[in-house]
């Protein structure tokens, strides 16, 4: 969801900041934008472009200065070229890019139209160069003084047009700094860096930044200069190319299993479970929190841990976890789980939990996240940047760290062996063999009631599943546990419907059965997806057999989505839509 780029230097700054954004289309946007500054003028050009579009319309190629750019994905106000970013103020001396969302917009914007000064857009964003322009700011102290005005959350980065300079502020969004060859470089996501330095700055809430004279300095909001120390990015799990794949969804499909090695290999030369220690266990409950795809690997999770904890536990929609009052006190553990880490209404659950709770645990793909930031113990999932909007690899990599997590907390250690073991199993993971796409196609007829049915952790995938076909394919697509069915949805079951059931626990097959049943006597379509099939072999009612590899049934999560990933990104390709991006979607949603 929006990003942010910021250049200083001697390099033709177009350039750059063309880069940049196309490393920030992963985060979803609807129009783009970039401002230069050249001399005395002010090269913009914005509009409801894609990144190669953008590429196409800027002409200009300006060496030894500085320039903005932003990635908009539409909150306030349609996506049109008015509502992009860079915004001006009425006299064009400030510009400014913005991510987040200004709360207090209505009421300064009302105050500047009062006092006659002409908006050309409908976004909040717009009031941050108006206001800078209206209180007439000269110098960095001015710039914080005006920004302390604002309520909500900005990363915010706007140059003037009478001195060579970039203004930060940052406030509950991403913005991060880099320093090489005495050039200065701004960006949303350190990624952007990964090919020109692997150091940077992290600027935190309430900080500031000027960047002229090839110098950086950093202020709080209070005026006072700050030191701050740089940060190493670790490029090891940064590649991100589509390889010889025409979509990154599929891709990162593909590297499920050497995703799910690299979290051995890591876990195994490091001990990141080192701080969990019997303390932990010294709680009386632990809460899981998450959104989308994170909350479904919660789900599951939850189980693993339950298994061997014995205290309750219980998983929460971060932005339902925030609507009344949650009980949060010193004898409750929380883990976040998010992919990226930047999610807004995960970080709002985890300011609110944050010095009140025992103790605070990130299970994240980006370590430098804000929510890896501000827990007290990370858990790293390593499955490199995840670039298609609709998450895969990192769902099925933050199941691992869950079981392994829970495998820890048996005797506090894990051992080789362990290792070994689940290595065993991993190899047993054969993607090109749970592509089921064509034959399904020809069991599935109406899309508009496919049920997707599972027991226990079985409907936790389910429900995992169903948003993958939502997500990508547009088309509506409901989850439910099997013993619901009769419960209300049987009324929609007729010679129409699909339904898809998981089965793999050998403990439930037996109830699958009486769901096959309970449909097929409606006339409804089956198909199975177990990795148990000798189970079934007495059950003639099923139209269409997914067979699972025979993993350790402790596994079997982490491979009982894949099938759904795959068929979700097929039927994706087959409407001819782009997976990697889907309408109204963005990967990282930053606003709440
Ligand atoms: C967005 C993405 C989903 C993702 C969710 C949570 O909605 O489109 O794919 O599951 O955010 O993201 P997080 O980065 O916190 O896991």
């Amino acid at each position: 969801m929006c990003g942010i780029a910021g250049f200083f230097g001697h390099q033709v700054c177009e350039d750059i900041l063309i880069n940049f954004l196309e490393k920030l289309e992963y985060r979803g946007y609807d129009s783009s934008g970039i401002a230069v500054k050249n001399k005395n003028n002010i090269n913009l050009v914005k509009g409801t472009y894609k990144i190669n579009e953008l590429k196409e319309v800027v002409k200009t190629k300006t060496t030894n200065s500085c320039g903005i750019a932003h990635t908009r994905w539409a909150t306030h106000g349609k996506a049109n070229k008015d509502n992009s970013h860079p915004h001006y103020s009425a006299n064009k001396v400030w510009f400014a890019v913005h991510n987040g969302i200004i709360e207090n917009y209505a009421s300064l914007k009302n105050k500047l139209i009062n006092c006659n000064i002409k908006f050309s857009s409908e976004t909040d964003s717009e009031v941050i160069p108006q206001l800078l322009e209206y209180n007439n700011v000269k110098n960095i102290y001015e710039f914080i003084d005006t920004i302390n005005m604002l309520k909500g959350a900005y990363a915010i980065c706007a140059f003037n047009n009478f001195d060579n300079s970039l203004y930060l502020a940052k406030y509950k969004n991403p913005l991060y700094i880099a320093e090489f060859n005495n050039e200065f470089f701004i960006a949303s996501d350190p990624i952007c860096f990964n090919e020109i330095t692997k150091n940077y700055y992290t600027l935190n809430d309430n900080e500031f930044c000027i960047v002229s004279d090839n110098k950086l300095c950093f202020y709080n909001n209070k005026h006072k200069k700050i030191n701050k120390k740089q940060n190493l990015l670790n490029s090891k799990y940064l590649k991100c190319s589509k390889e010889n794949y025409s979509t990154f969804m599929e891709k990162e499909i593909n590297e499920i299993p050497k995703v799910l090695k690299n979290i051995l290999t890591e876990y195994k030369k490091n001990n990141y479970f080192e701080h969990i220690t019997s303390d932990f266990l010294d709680v009386k409950r632990v809460v899981i929190i998450g959104c989308g795809t994170a909350y479904h690997s919660g789900l599951i999770g939850a189980k693993y841990l339950e298994s061997v904890l014995n205290i309750p536990i219980s998983v929460e929609l971060a932005s339902e976890f925030l609507c009344g009052n949650p009980i949060i006190n010193n004898t409750t553990s929380y883990i976040f789980v998010s992919q990226s880490g930047e999610t807004a209404d995960t970080i709002n659950a985890l300011n609110l939990v944050k010095n009140k709770c025992k103790n605070t645990i990130a299970i994240t793909n980006v370590t430098y996240s804000t929510i890896a930031q501000n827990v007290d113990i990370v858990l790293p999932v390593f499955a490199g940047p995840e670039i298609a909007v609709a998450s895969t690899k990192a769902y099925n990599a933050q199941l691992l760290v869950f079981y392994l997590f829970s495998e820890y907390l048996k005797n506090f250690k894990l051992e080789t062996k362990f290792f070994n073991k689940i290595n065993g199993e991993i190899k047993k993971i054969n993607i090109a063999t749970l592509y089921h796409f064509d034959k399904l196609t020809k069991i599935i007829s109406n899309f508009d009631s496919l049920f997707i049915l599972g027991k226990f952790k079985d409907y936790f995938t389910a429900l995992e599943a169903s948003l993958k076909i939502r997500e990508i394919t547009y088309s509506n697509c409901s989850a439910l546990p099997c013993g619901e069915l009769k419960h209300g949805t049987l009324a929609l079951v007729s010679n129409k419907t699909t339904c898809i059931i998981i089965s793999t626990n050998k403990l439930l097959h037996s109830k699958t059965i009486s769901a096959i049943n309970e449909i097929k006597a409606r006339l409804g379509k089956i198909v199975l997806v177990t990795n148990s099939v000798e189970s079934f072999k007495d059950c003639s009612l099923i139209d269409y057999l997914i067979k699972l590899p025979n993993v350790d049934e402790n596994l079997i999560d982490l491979v009982s989505v894949i099938p759904f990933q795959l068929f979700a990104l097929q039927l994706s390709l087959t409407k001819k839509i782009n997976p990697d991006k889907p309408r109204n979607l963005a990967k990282s949603v930053t606003v709440e």
